[in-house]
C-alpha cells in the first residue's frame, strides 16, 4: 500500500472485533517504535505492550469504558520518562560507546550539550520528554496502517488510575498515550464509512514564496 493509500484507509478506530493480530505484523510496529527519531536518540520512553485480557479488562474502565480497549488485540502505552537524569544519560552514551566501539571520551563535547538539560526543572523536561513519545506515537500509527492493522491513539484516560495499576511510579514513567491495535468491526463501527474530515490544505500549509 503507497504511504497515501495507507493513511486514507486508516482512522480511530471505535470498535475492533477481536481478532488477534499475527505476531509478525506486532514486531513490525514495535520495530518501528523503535526506528522512531527523537531529540538526541535518547528515546526516554518505553512502550508496554499489553495482551493479557484481564488486565486490558481493568484498564478500560480508566479509559472511559472506550470498547476498542478489550476488542483490540493489543494495548500499547506509550510512557514517558518522568525525569531525566545523568544515570540516564550516561547509559545512553555507554550503549553508543558499545554499538559504534568508539570511547563515551570522544563523545564529550556531545555530552556537555546533553547534561545542559540537566538544567532545566524535571516538569519541563516531562514537557520535552513527553514530545519524544508522541513522534514515537506518530511512527507506530503510520506503519500499523502500512501493515492494515487498525488502531487507535488514545489520550481518553486517567493517566494518574493507570499509572498506578501498572507500578509506573516504580519504572520511572508516566503513561503519555495508549494505542490499540487490532481489526476494525464493520458492523458497529460508526467510523468505518463516514468521511475522513481535515483541513483545507490551503489554510494548514502556508506556502511562502
Ligand atoms: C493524541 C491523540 C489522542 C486521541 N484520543 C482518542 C481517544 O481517547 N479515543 C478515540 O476514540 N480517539 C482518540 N483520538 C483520535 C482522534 O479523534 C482522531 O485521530 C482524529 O479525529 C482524526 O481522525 P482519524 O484519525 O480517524 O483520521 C486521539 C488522537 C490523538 C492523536
Amino acid at each position: 500500500m503507497s504511504i497515501t493509500t495507507a493513511l486514507h484507509w486508516r482512522y480511530a478506530t471505535k470498535r475492533m472485533n477481536g481478532t488477534k493480530i499475527p505476531k509478525q505484523k506486532l514486531d513490525v510496529i514495535l520495530d518501528a517504535i523503535s526506528l522512531a527519531p527523537s531529540s538526541f536518540g535518547l528515546q526516554p520512553y518505553s512502550v508496554l505492550v499489553i495482551e493479557n485480557e484481564q488486565l486490558l479488562e481493568k484498564i478500560k474502565p480508566i479509559a472511559m469504558m472506550q470498547p476498542q480497549v478489550t476488542e483490540a488485540s493489543a494495548l500499547l502505552v506509550f510512557a514517558t520518562w518522568d525525569k531525566l537524569t545523568s544515570e540516564k544519560i550516561d547509559l545512553y552514551f555507554e550503549n553508543i560507546a558499545k554499538q559504534r566501539n568508539v570511547t563515551v571520551e570522544s563523545m564529550k563535547p556531545m555530552k556537555s550539550t546533553i547534561e545542559e538539560q540537566l538544567k532545566h526543572s524535571d516538569a519541563d523536561n516531562f514537557i520535552w520528554n513527553s514530545k519524544q513519545t508522541y513522534i514515537a506515537l506518530g511512527v507506530a500509527l503510520v506503519a500499523a496502517a502500512e501493515l492494515e492493522i487498525d488502531s487507535t491513539p488514545m489520550e481518553g484516560f486517567d493517566k494518574k488510575q493507570l499509572d498506578e495499576l501498572l507500578n509506573l511510579k516504580e519504572l520511572g514513567l508516566q503513561s503519555s498515550v495508549l494505542m490499540t491495535l487490532g481489526y476494525r468491526d464493520i458492523k458497529t463501527d460508526y467510523l468505518v464509512k463516514l468521511k475522513k474530515v481535515r483541513r483545507d490544505k490551503e489554510k494548514l500549509f502556508i506556502q511562502f514564496p
